[in-house]
């Protein structure tokens, strides 16, 4: 062991830049076994120990599997797998399919002494993974690998942040530490940890095609990963992390596109849980209703200003002194409550979401915590007590999701409240501080006697025999033992002063004996997978809807995410844009959004308005305040009313364009929300666009993104474009010739944003509003848009082609196997006399709704300029042809 001061001194040499590199022997390759489709080999430490942060793990294992064609497994481990690896049962692994080694589109290969790694692309020999720079460091608590990269590197991921969609290359670092955050700046670790990055080269890195490709650790482990250039100007991305292995998934991306990345991604995470068709509707939430009369006036107040609202929310207001399972008797009594809920929300075909926080009241007479301390369901302080912190109710334990008992527990408490005969009848609930979040900022908050039983042991006390009594290969995973967990010499940057700051100590213990400090990033991951079967106990063959802050790699198997506390600022709308599409292209987490107008902070009229018309836009579409803000309803101004009013009228045209976006993320990964490189992955002008998105592969929004401004100025790719709303063509409208290039639009109105069709779309779209000449006007909620016809825009290409797809179901069944339709759309400007749509597909879904009229968009063909339609009527119960 080095010397503390020097030790110290490495720390900060280790922040500032690179750490010293040539200080550490690396290791060396032995007993190489092979086959086609893998390799193992040992890996033992090259020289002397180094021990830079923590002590050397002197043998390693390598395993490395070609799984499929296009996923290459690279695992280091600990040779007797003692050191903690995310439980299978937890993130499931994805099965090998044993590709062969020859075939694969990545290739493995080694130097032996030290040892070091490269990932090669075979079709091109383009290296994208190659470790040679630094030695491998891994150590009891310290682990560093660092990769060469191309000058300049495309990366995007690592989330969750703030910061630009592409990442920052010089002097950038990401910190992953799920982190409470009561507001969202840059730079910062924030409530989610998404170790994966997509990085994208313009000429495939060889000059041949645009190529992507993707690199997921799969660690929950608390890590710094450095961005920069070394002294001798060579770029690198450099893990640096105080536990776990070294569990990676390299995915090769395909012809396809980068959206081939993001299919492989959800391979590995899991796929995203498809949700109701309802949650797309528009939410409103509050920090701060004071009671149920004010809850019944915000729904009325929608209705009279003509804004559909599909979902109220109840955050901690309508709690009992803040416990879980409880309604304040006085403000929101309980009766009172599931009637409102009954009659005046599902009676009127709205919906009610509420909140739910992880931490339990510790008081014996309050019963979820009477009963979840009798099953044993709470983490335990090191000396084997409750741990204990202070949440909202005061002083709380925090459940421990790992245990089997917990979800049991949890699930009844959730079936008894929420029962529908005579609980609050909840649609679907909204998991928050699930980071997890204590307020204790450090050990002064709670009685003092309690703190000096649990920090009297910092190191972990589970009964694990020491390593050297134990045979290689015969440990669980679930740490090693004798560790600081509280101060490693190696300090990530999070943003509070310590690991344990604002959060659980981190020598918690879970009921297998791991312990938070390698299972905190996976604390709400756990959260979401036992509300989620919780959900599905309650209502077993409906989809679930739930909501969480904080989130993991895989957590979109549970749960839809918003982007926490934000401030009503044009600063994090403009964030929201670039949280959009890393959470929707790269974190496979289609259901995502920020709260529209601002958490905190005092929104203002104009920027709301934009906001309201911009969040119409983001899958999850939500209101939401903090009780220290003012009332931000979308009625509360003359502007934001009008531009809420128009906002909400559109998407509801545009739900089942959403939900079959939706639809594919959950089938295959493919994301609903992506950035402009994904469909012009040649077009360097791409490559750092975050202040526009696409929804889908048909429509890209360009909100005004100035502060207070009416002119944006965006780029459109080269191709034809039309104007949504018009229906003209880009050309057109701006006199300039088509796409690939910049455009200004001035004097872009409080109630409008640029959203254009790429040529080739063809979407489906309700006559849910009352300019569409729907017979019925606007449908104020999903209900009704469900029970409106459809109208066909076909935006033809530069050849008179398009396509487009429709997914039909009843919008709520868990399985719609067999009553469910997936519709493909085909225009071909040649056939018919003047051009032919086609709708072919499977149909499944029974429903009496129709496609009413066709229109197609101007010079589809014979260069005319205006737009034609017919009108008819076509059942979605089989495919049809339009002729023109
Ligand atoms: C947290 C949540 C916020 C919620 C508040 C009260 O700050 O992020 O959305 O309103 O807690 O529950």
């Amino acid at each position: 062991m080095m010397p503390k001061p020097v030790l110290a001194l490495l720390s900060l040499l280790s922040i500032a830049s690179a750490a010293p590199l040539a200080t550490c022997p690396g290791y060396r390759v032995t007993n190489v076994q092979s086959g086609d489709s893998y390799l193992v080999a040992d890996l033992t430490l090259a020289g002397t120990s180094c021990n830079l942060y923590s002590q050397d793990i002197t043998n390693l294992r390598l395993t490395v599997e070609y799984q499929t064609d296009t996923r290459l497994h690279v695992l280091i481990s600990d040779r007797e797998q003692n050191v903690y690896q995310i439980q299978d049962n937890i993130l499931p692994r994805p099965a090998s399919q044993n590709a062969s080694s020859q075939t694969a589109h990545l290739r493995f290969s080694y130097e032996a002494n030290p040892f070091s790694f490269k990932v090669t692309r075979a079709s091109t020999g383009d290296v994208l993974f190659d470790t040679s720079p630094s030695p491998l460091i891994f150590e009891t608590q310290y682990l560093r690998l660092r990769t060469r990269l191309p000058p300049n590197p495309n990366l995007y991921g690592l989330g969750e942040h703030s910061d630009s969609f592409r990442l920052p290359t010089d002097g950038y670092k990401r910190t992953l530490w799920n982190s409470e955050a009561p507001y969202i700046p840059q730079n910062q670790n924030l409530y989610g940890s998404h170790p994966v990055y997509f990085e994208h080269r313009s000429g495939g890195g060889t000059g041949s095609a645009p190529a992507t490709h993707g690199v997921f650790l799969r660690s929950a482990a608390g890590m710094d990963i450095m961005i920069g250039r070394s002294d001798s100007g060579e770029q690198y991305l450099e893990y640096n992390t105080i536990g776990g292995v070294f569990d990676f998934y390299f995915l090769a991306g395909g012809a396809a596109g980068p959206e081939e990345v993001s299919k492989q991604y959800a391979a590995v995470a899991g796929l995203p849980a498809m949700m109701p068709y309802w949650s797309l509707g528009f939410h409103q939430c509050k920090y701060g209703w004071p009671d149920l009369a004010h809850v019944k006036q915000v729904v009325a107040n929608y209705s009279a200003a003509g804004i559909p609202l599909e979902a109220m929310w109840g955050d901690i207001d309508y709690m009992d002194n803040k416990l879980d399972f409880s309604t304040d008797p006085v403000r929101y009594p309980r009766d009172q409550l599931r009637e409102f809920v009954q009659d005046e929300l599902h009676g009127k075909g709205l919906r009610y979401v509420q909140i739910l926080d992880p931490g339990i009241r510790y008081k014996s007479d309050y019963g979820p915590f009477k009963r979840g301390a009798e099953k044993g369901v709470f983490l335990k302080a090191a000396d084997g007590s409750w741990y204990r912190g202070l949440q909202w109710p005061g002083e709380v334990v925090w459940p421990d999701w790992i245990a089997p008992q917990t979800k049991e527990w949890w699930t009844t408490e959730i079936l008894t409240f929420y029962d529908p005969n005579n609980g609050i009848d909840v649609d679907g609930l909204w998991i928050d501080m699930n980071e997890a979040s204590n307020m204790c900022a450090d050990t002064t908050c709670l009685s003092s006697a309690q703190e000096t039983t649990r920090r009297s042991v910092h190191t972990n006390q589970r009964p694990l025999p020491s390593l050297a009594a134990r045979a290689p290969g015969d440990g669980q995973h679930l740490g090693l033992p004798n560790r600081d967990l509280f101060s490693p010499q190696y300090r990530i940057s999070n943003h509070y002063p310590s690991l344990s700051s604002r959060t659980l100590f981190t020598n918690v213990t879970n009921f297998d004996t791991t312990t938070q400090y390698d299972t905190h990033n996976l604390y709400a991951l756990t959260m979401s997978s036992s509300s989620h079967s919780a959900l599905l106990s309650r209502s077993p063959t409906k989809r679930p809807f739930l909501l969480t802050r904080s989130t993991f790699s895989g957590s979109s198997r549970f749960a839809a995410h918003w982007f926490g506390d934000n401030f009503s600022s044009w600063a994090d709308y403009r964030a929201s844009i670039r949280q959009l599409l890393s959470f929707s292209a790269v974190h496979n987490y289609p259901m995502v959004g920020s709260d529209v107008c601002g958490f905190n902070g005092q929104a203002q009229e104009r920027m709301c308005a934009r906001w309201a018309v911009l969040g119409a836009w983001q899958p999850f579409y939500r209101n939401h305040a903090d009780v220290s803000a003012s009332d931000q309803e979308f009625y509360r101004w003359e502007v934001v009313k009008d531009a809420a009013r128009k906002a909400v009228a559109v998407r509801y045209r545009l739900l089942d364009y959403f939900y079959t976006g939706l639809y594919g993320a959950s089938k295959d990964g493919t994301p609903l929300v992506r950035p402009l490189w994904f469909l012009w992955p040649e077009d360097e002008n791409t490559y750092g666009a975050d202040t526009q998105f696409l929804v889908g592969d048909g429509l890209l929004v360009n909100p005004v993104v100035e502060d207070d401004s009416q002119t944006v100025s965006f780029y459109l790719p080269e191709g034809v474009w039309y104007d949504f709303f018009s229906h003209k063509r880009v050309d057109h409208q701006t006199g300039h010739g088509g796409g690939g290039q910049t455009i200004t639009v001035e004097g872009v109105g409080w109630d409008q944003i640029p959203v254009y069709i790429r040529g080739g779309s063809i979407l489906p779209l309700r006559l849910s509003d009352a300019s569409s000449d729907s017979e019925k006007g606007q449908a104020m909620t999903t209900k009704e848009v469900r029970t409106r016809n459809f109208e066909i825009i076909v935006a033809p290409d530069a050849n008179g082609k398009a396509s487009g797809r429709l997914y039909l179901d009843d919008g709520e069944s868990l399985d719609s196997s067999g009553r469910e339709s997936e519709i493909e759309f085909g225009w071909d400007g040649s056939l018919g006399s003047q051009g032919r749509l086609e709708a072919r597909g499977t149909f499944g879904y029974e429903t009496e709704v129709k496609v009413v009229r066709v229109v197609v968009l101007g010079d589809g063909v014979n260069g005319g300029s205006g737009e034609r339609k017919v009108e008819g009527s076509w059942g979605l119960m089989g495919g049809f042809t339009v002729d023109f």
